[in-house]
């Protein structure tokens, strides 16, 4: 086990795309960011020094981090943000993590700009559990703002409106040529004949799930979240922001370029602008290169929800002995939740805000749309400090919630508060995210810190409490960190609540995160010192006032 050390200098640069130039919040001046290359089981210790206007803090998406929520990151759970001027060093632990996952800034929308990268490699010794690629180039899918992006949220929220959802999708942070004045670059990846690339894809986009093609190419997902599968080749693929996924593609059509497209899938009544980003992939060698490159037909339509669908359930875990999986088999009704998952509304004095009605765009878990407090929650639970969080969370709607009926049956207007949900150690938990139809209905990519979880069942329409629970896969279900929960349907998952800290729970569609989307669960200390949270840092946390 290796140990290695990362410098991060957050900073304002200048980029143009879109004929737009602006300043944007970076890493080490690069977008998409830096990568970070580790091995299973290694430590790395990254410093990041903010150079930037505001406090930001950096999380390290999928990695769980054992015993250790103060290197997590999100900003006002686990930590106060690390001011301009100051820095703080991260120590981020891998386990039993092996693929690629991604770090990004977790303060309000900077993680636009601010993410890249995490690279696993199998322990020294060992190899993948596929024929070894030739290369491995990292793919990040992310959106352009024209404008600034801290801004634009903060506008949002203060008028209680809808922020502009992002004004184009980039590949490797660059738009491509089918957007109007997007001539500047398109990210090219250059292949040989006869070889296997692993493409490590990130789904590093705000707001939206992203079908993803190259033309006449078959892809063949070995990992989704760090976790192997069993392999899956298609002709798409649906990733949802938070995923990562390691896909094999044999460069065994003619020579030629072809290009690598990415769409929304936008499974809602609501109207979205249906935009394409490209990149290009380029055969070497000698021939005359086609004027515009071979297309992407199989791209499915932006509401094409079966195309997702077929594409997810097909997704299984390795389930190997090498590759085990340790999913909980036997779950009691108090290990339990039901989590509804809501947009909504509340109300305006006066009927004066920009959203529905004159009322505020809010969202909710459970009917509670959680307020992030102003000392972060890590440091109040550690402290025994009072005020910050009460530990309230309703492991069900608190109203009648028919699971088998109407999934409009949620009230309109939730309430505020910073609640959290206690859980044993060691616990086997089972989590229910049940998508409604309050204000729209549409998918919700939920995640958590701290675990992965496997995915056991999922459905369209209503949860069943009585029938569902024996349609699930208990034998090789995927092991993922974060989950998408179909339009108006349930996604149930497992996991043993072996990780002693405090871990945020959000929806990782952005704007839905910052309507209140989010929970945090504080898995209690166990018996031993190796069962319990590590104390904090040496060095201290930044400071929250
Ligand atoms: Cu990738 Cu809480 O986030
Ligand atoms: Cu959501």
């Amino acid at each position: 086990q290796n140990v290695h050390h990362y410098s991060f200098f957050l900073r304002e640069t200048n980029f143009t795309r879109l004929c737009t130039t602006k300043s944007m919040l970076t890493v080490n001046g690069s977008f998409p960011g830096p990568t970070i290359h580790v091995r299973r089981g290694d430590t790395a210790f990254i410093n990041v020094h903010n150079e930037g206007k505001y406090g930001v803090t950096i999380h390290w998406h999928g990695v769980k981090q054992p015993r250790n929520p103060w290197s997590d990151g999100p900003e006002n759970i686990t930590q106060c943000p690390i001011q301009p001027g100051k820095n703080f060093t991260y120590e981020v632990i891998f386990s039993t993590e092996e693929g690629t996952l991604w770090w990004h800034a977790h303060s309000d929308w900077s993680r636009a700009t601010v993410h890249g990268p995490i690279v696993i490699l199998p322990p020294s010794g060992k190899t993948y559990p596929f024929p070894e690629p030739y290369a491995e180039p990292t793919i990040v899918l992310g959106s352009w703002f024209n404008g600034d992006v801290m801004e634009l949220i903060e506008d949002a929220l203060a008028t209680g409106g809808d922020p502009n959802i992002s004004d184009a999708f980039t590949i490797n942070g660059w738009p491509g040529n089918l957007y109007n004045c997007s001539g500047e670059s398109i990210y090219t990846l250059n292949v040989t004949q006869g070889k296997t690339y692993l493409l490590r894809v990130v789904n590093a986009i705000m707001n939206e799930e992203m079908f993803f093609a190259i033309a006449q190419h078959n892809l063949t997902v070995v990992a989704q979240d760090a976790a192997y599968i069993k392999p899956v080749t298609t002709s798409y693929i649906m990733i949802a922001p938070g995923q990562t996924m390691d896909i094999l593609l044999t460069a065994n059509q003619s020579l030629s370029q072809y290009y690598m497209l990415s769409s929304p899938f936008f499974d809602s009544d609501a109207e979205f602008d249906n935009t394409t980003t490209s990149a290009v992939l380029s055969y070497e060698g000698n021939y005359t290169a086609p004027t515009t490159p071979v297309n992407a037909s199989q791209l499915p339509a932006i509401d094409d929800r079966i195309a997702a669908y077929n594409f997810s359930s097909r997704i299984r875990a390795l389930a190997t002995e090498e590759y085990p999986i340790n999913v909980p088999q036997n779950i009691t009704e108090s290990q339990r939740l039901y989590v509804t998952i809501s947009v909504n509304t509340i109300i305006c004095p006066n009927s004066s805000c920009d959203g529905p009605d004159g009322n505020r765009l809010a969202a909710s878990m459970n009917n509670v749309s959680f307020d992030i407090p102003s000392t972060d929650v890590l440091q109040a639970y550690y402290r025994n400090l009072t005020n910050v969080y009460t530990t309230d969370f309703p492991v069900r709607p608190p109203y009648y919630f028919n699971f088998s009926g109407d999934v409009g049956n949620n009230t309109l207007h939730p309430t505020v508060g910073t609640k959290v949900k206690l859980i044993e150690y060691g616990e086997p938990v089972e989590i229910v995210f049940q998508g409604t139809n309050v204000l729209t209905a549409e998918n919700h990519p939920m995640h958590l810190h701290g675990f992965s979880f496997y995915n056991v069942g999922n459905g369209f329409g209503n949860y069943n409490e009585t029938t569902d629970p024996s349609t699930y896969n208990l034998v090789d279900p995927p092991e993922v960190n974060t989950i998408g929960v179909p339009k108006t349907g349930w996604v149930a998952v497992r996991f043993f609540a072996d990780n002693p800290g405090v871990w945020f729970m959000h929806c990782h569609l952005e704007r839905h995160s910052s309507w209140g989307m989010d929970a945090v669960l504080i898995v209690k200390n166990g018996p031993t010192n190796e069962t319990s949270m590590r104390e904090p840092p040496a060095y201290g946390m930044p400071s929250c006032s």
